[in-house]
C-alpha cells in the first residue's frame, strides 16, 4: 500500500490517500486542544500511544461483534483504515458523572450510575457540537432510524467490553466518546480513536486521572499518566 497526498489534518491526527481509493493512512499526533481548539498545547508519545491503544482496542471490538474501520497498524504513528463518510454525530457513553454532564446538571463527579447513559453531540465546531436528542439528529438527516439504531447497539457494546478490559487493569471506565462512519456500501462501522484522549479513566484505587483531563485541567504528568495506562494495558494483555 502506498502512502499518498494529505487529505485531512484534524486535532489529533493527519489522514492521508494511499493508491486503494477505499483505504487511508490516519498519522497519530502529539498535538492535544481542549475546549474546542481554545487550549492548545502537546503530549509527549501521546500519538503512540494512542494508536496502539485505538488498535488494541478495535481489535478485541470486532471479535465482539462490532465492525471498525482498522485494517492494520503500518508504524508506531500510522495505521491503515477503511475509509468512511464519518457520521456528524459523537456519540458518548457516561457510566459515572464527570466533566459536562456534572456542569450541565450541576452535580458533583463521581456518582456512579445505575445503568450507563448515552447521549449525542452534533459533531460540528463552529457551533460547539452542541447536544442532540435521537429526533435532533433524524430531524437534521444527521443518520437514518435504522442507523441511530444500530450506532446504539453498538455503542454499549463497546461500553460493556472497555469497561471489562479495564476493570482487569485496575482501571475504572468513566465515560467515553466515540463516532461512526459507514463505509461506500452503507455498512455502519467503527471509526475515529479509543485512547486516554476520548475516554475518562480513573485508577480503580486511588480514583487518579489517566486521561487527557490532566492536560484539560492542567493537573500535570499528563505524559506519564497515558505511559501508565498504556503499560497496564498492555501487561493486562500478556
Ligand atoms: P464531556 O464530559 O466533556 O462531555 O466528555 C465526555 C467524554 O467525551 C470524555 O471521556 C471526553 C470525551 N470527549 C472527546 O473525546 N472529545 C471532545 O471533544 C469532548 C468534549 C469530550
Ligand atoms: N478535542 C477537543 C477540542 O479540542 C476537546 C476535548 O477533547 O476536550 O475541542
Amino acid at each position: 500500500m502506498e502512502k499518498r497526498e494529505l487529505m485531512y489534518e484534524g486535532k489529533a491526527k493527519k489522514v492521508f490517500k494511499t493508491d486503494d481509493p477505499e483505504v487511508l493512512i490516519v498519522d497519530y499526533k502529539d498535538d492535544a486542544t481542549a475546549f474546542n481548539g481554545l487550549k492548545k498545547g502537546s503530549i509527549e508519545g501521546k500519538g503512540v500511544i494512542n494508536n496502539k491503544m485505538s488498535n488494541i482496542m478495535m481489535q478485541g471490538l470486532e471479535k465482539k461483534g462490532v465492525p471498525t474501520h482498522f485494517i492494520e497498524e503500518l508504524s508506531d504513528r500510522e495505521t491503515a483504515v477503511k475509509k468512511v463518510t464519518i457520521l456528524p454525530l459523537e456519540v458518548i457513553i457516561r457510566n459515572i458523572s464527570a466533566g459536562s454532564f456534572s456542569k450541565r446538571y450541576g452535580v458533583e463527579e463521581g456518582i456512579v450510575f445505575e445503568n450507563p447513559t448515552i447521549e449525542f453531540s452534533y459533531k460540528n465546531d463552529e457551533l460547539g457540537d452542541p447536544l442532540l436528542n435521537d429526533d435532533h439528529a433524524l430531524a437534521l438527516k444527521l443518520c437514518t432510524k435504522e442507523e441511530l439504531e444500530t450506532v446504539k447497539k453498538y455503542a454499549f457494546t463497546v461500553n460493556d467490553f472497555l469497561k471489562e478490559v479495564w476493570k482487569k487493569c485496575g482501571v475504572t471506565l468513566v465515560d467515553f466518546k466515540i463516532e461512526f462512519g459507514k463505509l461506500s456500501d452503507g455498512t455502519i462501522v467503527l471509526a475515529d480513536e479509543i485512547s486516554p484522549d476520548t475516554c475518562r479513566l480513573w485508577d480503580s484505587e486511588t480514583g487518579k486521572k489517566l486521561d487527557k483531563d490532566r492536560f484539560r485541567r492542567d493537573l500535570g504528568n499528563t505524559e506519564e499518566a497515558y505511559i501508565e495506562v498504556m503499560d497496564r494495558l498492555v501487561n493486562s494483555l500478556k
